[in-house]
């Protein structure tokens, strides 16, 4: 059997398709890859996960492209989804937070979305999503906020319940109740409706994948 492909050579190979496709996210994820980052980063990357997040930017482009205010993204893990929101044109966000309980995952999320960092449209916080408070959130009242981690939650009501009445919410969960992570799973889209509780809803769908769905609403806590 030939050698396993090296981080180096990975490294090549994602510059070079940068190169050839233009891309500076994947410039990004190249430098990144070049830097070394823990291994999970296959899956934040994997095409199942870029999918979801991709439905995420679609309708949040069609739904709410310009937030009132910094958009956060809680539950956030390597900052994926704030590199890609960062980098669509059609939506106006001038500060993202990107959060995440596990003190791993801000070095990062600030190295893949160093050029944000740089112009200031982009840091990273360590913290419990269960203990923020948005009505004294540094920068101001969030336009939006992101949790596509719903499913890790112990208590997905709870924390909704926590949040300025009227705020701004996109949320994602899914069935994939065989992930031993995974705490609030919904067998269906409505029982996502019916845990989250929004006062408005302005999109709710559903993704199927091979082994699980995925589910999203946007609206109003
Ligand atoms: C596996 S990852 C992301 C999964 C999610 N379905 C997605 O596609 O974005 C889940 C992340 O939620 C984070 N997390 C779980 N509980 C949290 C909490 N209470 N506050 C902040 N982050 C949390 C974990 O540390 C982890 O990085």
């Amino acid at each position: 059997m030939t050698d396993e492909i090296s981080r180096e050579a990975l490294h090549d190979i994602l510059r070079g398709v940068a190169a050839l496709t233009g891309d500076a996210l994947v410039a990004d994820l190249a430098r990144l890859i070049g830097k070394g980052v823990r291994a999970d980063i296959s899956i934040a990357f994997n095409p199942k996960q870029i999918a979801s997040k991709r439905w995420l930017v679609e309708m949040l482009a069609e739904v709410l492209p310009k937030p009132d205010g910094p958009v956060w993204v809680l539950g956030a893990w390597h900052g994926v989804l704030g590199a890609m929101l960062l980098a669509d044109e059609r939506l106006a966000i001038t500060q993202l937070v990107s959060l995440d309980i596990d003190p791993d995952c801000a070095p990062i999320a600030e190295i893949l979305n160093h050029r944000h960092v740089a112009s200031g449209r982009f840091r990273a916080v360590t913290a419990d999503m269960m203990g923020l408070d948005f009505e004294r959130a540094e920068g101001g009242r969030p336009g939006l906020v992101i949790n596509t981690s719903c499913e890790h939650l112990d208590d997905v009501p709870g924390w909704v319940a926590g949040l300025p009445a009227g705020l701004p919410l996109l949320l994602q969960s899914n069935d994939y109740v065989r992930e031993p992570d995974h705490r609030s799973c919904v067998p269906s889209l409505d029982a996502f409706k019916a845990q989250a509780g929004l006062s408005e809803l302005w999109f709710a769908g559903a993704l199927p994948t091979k082994n699980y769905t995925r589910f999203m609403l946007i609206g109003r806590r």
